[in-house]
């Protein structure tokens, strides 16, 4: 048995392209994360780094290859399964994952532990997802819809509702593709605190050098294939 939160054996994507050439989006990438790593991804665009964290959230199926994350492989999982999988394993960065906008930043952030577990009492949710909006500093905007929130702060809602329910796995897609450089570096410390402190690994695309020094490895994506860049 292996402890590894990540393990991605010779994942290939190949769509049907224009005029009948398939295209390959990626082409046999392999790779393991283990508890607690942060694993950051670089790459230029259109090289597949966005369709990498698609196949690993279950939202889209590889067409060769296997991915098994904290130890399930996805491959046997109905799109029930694969719903509850994220809702129980995964915390989910993405630009297109959006804030609820009738919701306040609380309710936003208390969604992730209802959907989790319904059952649980509305008094030990919002406590939860109080103290998760102070982590990233945000307990004074609490009330407020993602509206009356600046972007920096709707993206550390977003983290909040991320790693609120302390997953095994964050995904984040470009976290600080939208920030300033002061507030992305404030999002990303953050975002390397929550993880420590709870043990999840992290796999993150970003096009920002800095942010990609900061992770425990590095990996370059170039034309559908992952390779790691090992320092010299
Ligand atoms: N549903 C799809 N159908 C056909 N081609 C797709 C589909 N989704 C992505 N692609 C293609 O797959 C390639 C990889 O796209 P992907 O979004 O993974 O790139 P990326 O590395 O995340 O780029 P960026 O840095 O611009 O976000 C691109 O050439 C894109 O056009
Ligand atoms: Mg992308």
């Amino acid at each position: 048995m292996s402890s590894a939160v990540v393990e991605a054996r010779g994942v290939g994507l190949v769509l049907p392209g224009a005029e009948g050439h398939p295209l390959t989006i990626l082409n046999d990438v392999s790779f393991t994360l283990g508890a607690g790593e942060v694993g950051a991804v670089v790459g230029p665009s259109g090289s597949g780094k966005t369709s990498l964290l698609m196949i690993l959230a279950g939202l889209e199926r590889p067409t060769s290859g296997s991915v098994r994350i904290a130890g399930t492989d996805l491959a046997g999982m109905d799109e029930d399964k694969l719903a509850i999988f994220r809702r129980r394993k995964l915390g989910i960065l993405f630009q297109n994952f959006h804030l609820v906008p009738s919701m306040t930043a609380l309710e936003n952030v208390a969604l992730t532990l209802e959907i989790a577990d319904p059952t649980r009492s509305w008094t030990s949710v919002e406590t939860e997802a109080l103290a998760a909006l102070d982590a990233v500093g945000l307990s004074a905007r609490a009330g407020h819809r993602p509206s009356a929130l600046s972007g920096g702060e709707q993206q550390r809602v977003g983290l909040a509702r991320a790693m609120v329910a302390k997953p095994p796995l964050l995904l984040a897609d470009e976290p600080t593709g939208n920030l300033d450089q002061e507030t992305g570096a404030k999002v990303v410390s953050l975002m390397f605190d929550l993880a420590r402190r709870n043990g999840t690994a992290i796999l993150l695309v970003t096009h920002d050098p800095a942010l990609a020094a900061k992770a425990d490895r590095r990996f370059a994506m170039s034309l559908g294939v992952l390779a790691e860049d090992i320092p010299a």
